[in-house]
């Protein structure tokens, strides 16, 4: 990491972010300026933004930082991902519930340990700086000690997080159980010292799935959801065929997977369900009445040979989408990879994205969908100075053969999700990469 003192400055560089989902809004929401100039402030956020030759006679006096011949964006953001995953990508298995069970809950166990916990948390953090990732919604585990390592790695390295402890008191292993009563009282403890701790941690309500919850668990979570309205919920949901049959035979009286969530209080306005990939018409449907958002992790479906998720029919449907590398279920950090996988995974529903269309879920589209586009996801004032200075690999022959052929910065930006850009990446206006 570069330490740095947070000071005021004016960037300047190719400055690119989108302000809408150009699916829908089509270019006018994509905000390309060549000559671009970025202020910002000693407070870490975005002063101003706009044309070089127009920067406002307050920020000529500021130093300038130097980027002309790269591209700068928004720094990008992960939707759905696991720090407790971190030393279990790419293991060797079959579906979801044989990898749950054979990796994932006995390394999950170990966080209890705060030394271990705080280890991963380091690392976890660096490598999402590395990518570019600045902000996130992450699951964690059901050890408070973890949440708190977690929360205090985002918070030195200015990075945006959101996150909560994880509730499961039953159908994972005895030493990953915690019971609906301390998965309630655990989340208002760290809920009420973290948040004020910490100015750009939310804490997020996690039932894991609705497999390793009893009703009682999800009615603590749906009652903690209410009792404080800024938080968020994030939780999993149609991802594999042995899950879904599994939560049927749990719930046999509801009439689909998300309307256990639903009965408990857990479908509104600020839940992310990730995956949702067998989701049906009207589970989508009443998604999109309550506003929450559908969670996209393509790496961790191929993997697990969950499925190929739908963004047509979700779109269709008026569900707000986000995107993740479900990290360890998915099997890499990098957003370009995810972005390269999303558009594989669409080419079987012969659909095909635009890197406009990516990259807007990997920036504003995730925040809108974790509640936190006023303060990033776009290069507008006010925001945090959270961006990625992008510029092509200089060691790989064939990189430089496949970009020659970029003309447009709409066409380079597509061929660096298969080939991935150097990442120099800052949060807060300082820069840690
Ligand atoms: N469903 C419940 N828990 C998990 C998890 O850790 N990873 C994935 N991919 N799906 C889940
Ligand atoms: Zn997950």
């Amino acid at each position: 990491m570069i330490a740095a003192v947070s000071q005021s400055f004016v960037l300047r560089a190719h400055l690119l972010w989108w302000n809408d989902d150009p699916f829908f809004a089509g270019q006018s929401a994509q905000i390309s300026v060549p000559d671009g100039a970025m202020a910002v402030g000693a407070d870490g956020r975005i002063a101003w933004v706009g044309e070089a030759a127009n920067l406002p006679n307050d920020y000529t006096a500021w130093p300038e930082v130097d980027r002309r011949g790269t591209v700068v964006l928004p720094g990008f953001i992960d939707a759905h991902l696991h720090f407790p995953q971190s030393a279990i990508i790419g293991a060797y298995g079959t579906d979801l519930l044989h990898w749950l069970d054979t990796y994932t809950f006995p390394e999950e166990s170990r966080f209890g340990d705060q030394a271990h916990a705080a280890s991963i948390a380091a690392i976890f953090a660096d490598t999402l700086l590395r990518y570019g990732v600045t902000s996130a919604c992450v699951f964690s585990t059901i050890h408070p000690v973890a949440l708190e390592e977690l929360a205090a790695a985002f918070h030195s390295r200015g990075m945006g997080l959101l996150s909560g402890k994880t509730a499961m008191d039953r159908n994972a292993i005895p030493t990953l159980h915690d019971t609906a009563q301390s998965a309630y009282d655990d989340a208002k403890v760290l809920l009420e010292a973290l948040e004020p701790q910490y100015d750009r941690f939310g804490y997020v309500v996690t039932p894991r799935f609705a497999i390793t919850s009893t009703e009682a668990q999800l009615d603590v979570c749906g009652s903690l959801h209410a009792e404080f309205p800024h938080t968020r919920m994030q939780t999993h949901i149609n991802e594999s065929a042995r899950e879904i049959a599994t939560v049927a035979q749990l719930f046999p009286n509801d009439a689909s997977y998300l309307d256990v969530y639903d009965r408990f209080g857990l479908v509104t306005d600020r839940s992310l369900f990730a995956h949702g990939i067998h989701t049906t018409e009207a589970e989508m449907a009443r998604m999109a009445e309550a506003g929450a958002a559908v969670v996209h992790c393509p790496t961790s479906n191929t993997f697990l040979g969950s499925g190929l998720f739908n963004p047509g029919a979700n779109r269709a449907a008026g569900v707000n989408i986000g995107i993740g590398c479900d990290i360890g279920g998915g099997t890499h950090f990098s957003p370009f990879v995810t972005m390269q996988e999303a558009y594989k995974v669409a080419r079987f529903h012969d659909q095909s994205l635009t890197a406009a269309e990516t990259y807007y879920w990997h920036t504003l589209g995730n925040a809108r969908a974790m509640k936190t586009n006023r303060e990033a996801g776009s290069l507008a004032a006010g925001k945090w100075a959270d961006f990625i200075v992008l510029s092509d690999p200089d060691d790989d022959p064939i990189a430089a053969l496949r970009l020659a052929h970029a003309e447009t910065v709409e066409q380079r930006l597509f061929a660096y999700q298969f080939f991935a850009p150097q990442i120099q990446t800052w949060t807060r206006g300082i820069q840690r990469t």
